[in-house]
């Protein structure tokens, strides 16, 4: 069985098609052992407990130093003695001490094909304004394992998307989650849990 802790922001959608993707048998082998957000509010700790996943949430407006907030969110996470921790719309930059402890066993979703717009800066729909400044006439979603850089890790799996007339930064986002991110962190996360089987 893969242990996956789901660490999200915001909405949860990505963390929705998770949970989905786990309950259809679609996702084989695999369990969300914990859901952890940096947002109280976050929609996604309502999901999570609808589906009566442990949830918690570690907020940095509860620490002083950033250093005691990074340490509170490694030990959520080493407590849920994970296999694989999967990023779904977090909006945390990930401590290095986090990066070290997980060596590809971290994977991270994002709203473009990886290497165009990625990197510092480029989150949310803000990927899909510059997307659609630049004209491109397709975009997309990656999977990636998480590495020391931002967005630099190997690529596990990508799906273009295409870019229609009149469409404005919020339609493309929702293109892209419906067409390409829903389905491929599924895929990605089935694909970990069938080769650690076949281990
Ligand atoms: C998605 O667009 C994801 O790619 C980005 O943040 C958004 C998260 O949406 N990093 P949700 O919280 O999964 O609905």
């Amino acid at each position: 069985m893969l242990r996956v802790v789901v660490c999200v922001s915001g909405g949860g959608t990505n963390l929705q098609a998770v949970i989905d993707g786990v309950e259809s048998g679609a996702i084989h082998n695999t369990q969300i052992v914990r859901v952890i957000s940096n947002n109280k509010n976050a929609y996604a700790l309502e999901r999570a407990a609808e589906h009566k996943i442990d949830a918690v949430c570690v907020s940095p407006r509860d620490y002083a130093e950033r250093a005691d907030f990074n340490a509170a969110l490694l030990e959520a996470v080493k407590e849920a003695e994970p296999d694989l921790i999967v990023l779904a719309g977090f909006l945390v930059a990930i401590p290095p001490a986090m990066i070290a402890a997980y060596p590809k066993k971290i994977i991270n979703i994002h709203p473009s094909l990886i290497p165009s717009f990625c990197g510092v800066g480029y989150y949310g729909l803000k990927v899909h304004e510059a997307a659609l400044a630049r004209g491109v006439k397709y975009t997309g979603a990656t999977v990636h394992y998480v590495d020391e850089g931002t967005d630099t890790g190997p690529i596990i799996l990508q799906k273009p998307v295409e870019v229609l007339p009149g469409d404005t930064p919020k339609i493309l986002q929702q293109r892209v989650m419906e067409q390409a991110e829903w389905v491929i962190l599924p895929e990605a996360i089935d694909m970990i849990a069938t080769e650690k089987r076949s281990k």
